[in-house]
């Protein structure tokens, strides 16, 4: 019997895939939670509903797998004996465990020591073929590209369509959670496929169910900002690691969708994303640096009166799982306190503050 679960399953009819890509391909990505997120709200002012899409519970820990099993599907009902991708991490470990599943090869060329701990040893344990480049991700981007030209394995980067076919389930899956399109979707931008994914899932659910169109807030740190500098970075640099580049593939598409809907692509500093991923933690959520960009962006823009939440509702997209990068968290610490296994040495610490 087939498992009923995972996005090939539930949104099938809404993704426009060749005939031939293998449907049954799953590890029951997708429906991830939309938590809301009160108190978030109220720390941002108050005023409105706030939602925090979870993308971080699906199973490799990031967004990626719901492109990734449409690639895969595809690639793998094509007779593709393997798959390649560049990545700055979570697009590796998704590609290496969907390429495992369908019993296909995995190569995934990553930017020398700029991969958070979680994702390398991802894709290492679902026993792809890990390759750094000296470079950043566009450099590894750029050999891809190449590679792929003159041998039979298939790209599963964003470039590839049906990766987008796959991420704009995010969307459908928040407007059948709240029933219609948030007002504003605050999202992190890096190699720009996911933002052009979800406006592409609001797009087609709006014209066929009458849903309504959130207004993009795509955010880029500071030192990674192609799309709002207007140019290529040469040397991106941020400590959200997985948007750390410099050249984004699908970034006049992004540009367009945030334009179409109203919104904006903005970007922030390193500070206020480590901010932003320290509030999400103090509910319960924790993310990966990148993942908390979106909401970064979202409260800079209110607390210069740049968007007004009031009465809206507002969803923040957490693309990947704090797991992914528990370095970050290590390396901001304090030191632990380490003591003899007597009470009188513990009792200090049940009652100071942290
Ligand atoms: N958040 C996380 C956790 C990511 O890993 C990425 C991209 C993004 C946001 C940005 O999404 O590229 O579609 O604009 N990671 C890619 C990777 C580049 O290789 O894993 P995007």
């Amino acid at each position: 019997m087939e498992p009923a679960c995972g996005l090939l399953a539930r949104y099938r009819e809404w993704m426009d895939l060749p005939p031939h890509t293998r449907d049954q391909l799953t590890l029951c990505e997708g429906n991830t939670p939309l938590i809301p997120v009160p108190r978030l709200a109220e720390r941002l002012g108050g005023g409105f509903d706030l939602y925090v899409k979870y993308e971080g519970l699906n199973p490799t820990g990031s967004f990626k797998d719901r492109g990734l099993v449409a690639a895969v599907a595809e690639a793998w009902g094509r007779g593709a004996q393997a798959v390649i991708c560049a990545s700055t991490g979570n697009t590796a470990a998704s590609a290496a465990a969907y390429a495992a599943r369908a019993g296909l090869k995995a190569v995934v060329v990553v930017p020398q020591g700029k991969v958070a701990l979680g994702k390398l040893a991802g894709a290492l344990a679902y026993h792809a073929r890990v390759v750094q480049v000296q470079g950043s991700f566009d450099h590894a981007l750029d050999l891809v590209r190449q590679a792929v030209e003159r041998h039979p394995i298939a790209l599963v980067n964003s470039i590839n369509p049906y990766r987008l076919e796959g991420q704009q389930t995010a969307a459908f899956e928040i407007v059948d959670a709240l029933g219609r399109a948030p007002d504003w979707l605050a999202i992190p931008v890096g190699n720009a496929g996911n933002i052009t994914a979800y406006w592409m899932g609001f797009t087609r659910y709006h014209r066929a169910k009458n849903t309504g169109l959130p207004r993009l807030l795509g955010v880029q740190a500071q030192g990674a900002a192609p799309l709002v500098l207007g140019h290529p970075v040469e040397k991106p640099e941020t400590v959200a690691t997985a948007i750390r580049i410099g050249n984004p593939a699908r970034g006049q598409e992004a540009l367009q969708a945030a334009r179409e809907s109203g919104g904006r692509i903005i970007a922030v500093p390193d500070a206020a994303i480590l901010e932003a991923q320290s509030w999400l933690a103090e509910e319960g959520i924790w993310v990966e640096p990148a993942s908390a960009a979106g909401l970064a962006g979202l409260a800079a823009e209110i607390r210069q009166g740049r968007l007004d939440p009031q009465g809206k509702t507002i969803v923040v997209v957490c693309t990947g799982h704090g797991l992914k990068d528990p370095d970050i968290v290590l390396q901001h610490a304090d030191a632990l306190p380490t003591i003899e296994p007597k009470l009188a040495h513990l009792e200090p610490y049940l009652t100071a503050d942290r």
